[in-house]
């Protein structure tokens, strides 16, 4: 089996994709991720303004065309009248996976009471898994750190690469007689 790891990192912001200020959300995935993820793996990353048409292509091209196992968004998941990240994941999305929102707000509400802000949420695109993540560079190892003990077992399950995570930084769930890679 091809065990290629490739993973989507997509910072959704008007001001950053016009280099009004530097991406910070980014960069933290993809730190959280070197630490999280054993072995190779290799980051896409783009940064894009927040226009759903445009959230949408670049959701199909990381997923169809670049073959990313999992795409992390971060920004456009709050109220203003710009944020339209969940619903460009959902017209993306074949399914929704409503527990990975439900439980990172529910992490992020015991730091910051406008937690309940974010409509993040995650779904299925073919053989990615997409997951969303507010834009404050804060959230992303908080929300990272509450879902992704369930992402490789995810991802095993829509038949992508077999990922190991570094137990002592972020400890990954299989349930028993799961596969190995
Ligand atoms: N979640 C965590 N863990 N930490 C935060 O600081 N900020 C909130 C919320 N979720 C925040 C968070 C705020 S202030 C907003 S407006 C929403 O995420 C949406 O942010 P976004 O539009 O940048 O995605």
């Amino acid at each position: 089996m091809n065990n290629d790891i490739r993973i989507g990192i997509l910072t959704i912001s008007d001001r950053a994709s016009q280099g009004e200020y530097e991406d910070k959300g980014g960069p933290a995935i993809r730190d959280w991720l070197t630490l999280a993820i054993k072995g190779a793996w290799e980051a896409i990353a783009r940064i894009i303004s927040d226009d759903e048409v445009l959230i949408e292509a670049t959701l199909r091209e990381l997923s169809d065309r670049e073959g990313c196992c999992l795409i992390i968004t971060t920004g456009g998941t709050g109220p203003a009248l710009r944020d339209v990240t969940p619903e460009a994941t959902e017209k993306v999305c074949s399914k929704m996976l409503p527990g990975f929102g439900e439980q990172m707000r529910s992490v992020s509400l015991a730091s910051v009471p406008t937690a309940i802000l974010s409509r993040q949420t995650a779904g299925i695109r073919g053989q990615s898994l997409i997951i969303n993540l507010p834009g404050k560079p804060a959230a992303i190892a908080e929300c990272l750190h509450a879902v992704f003990p369930a992402v490789p077992y995810c991802i095993d399950l829509i038949g992508g690469p077999y990922l190991e995570t570094h137990p002592d930084f972020c400890a990954s769930f299989r349930p028993v007689g799961a596969r190995r890679g």
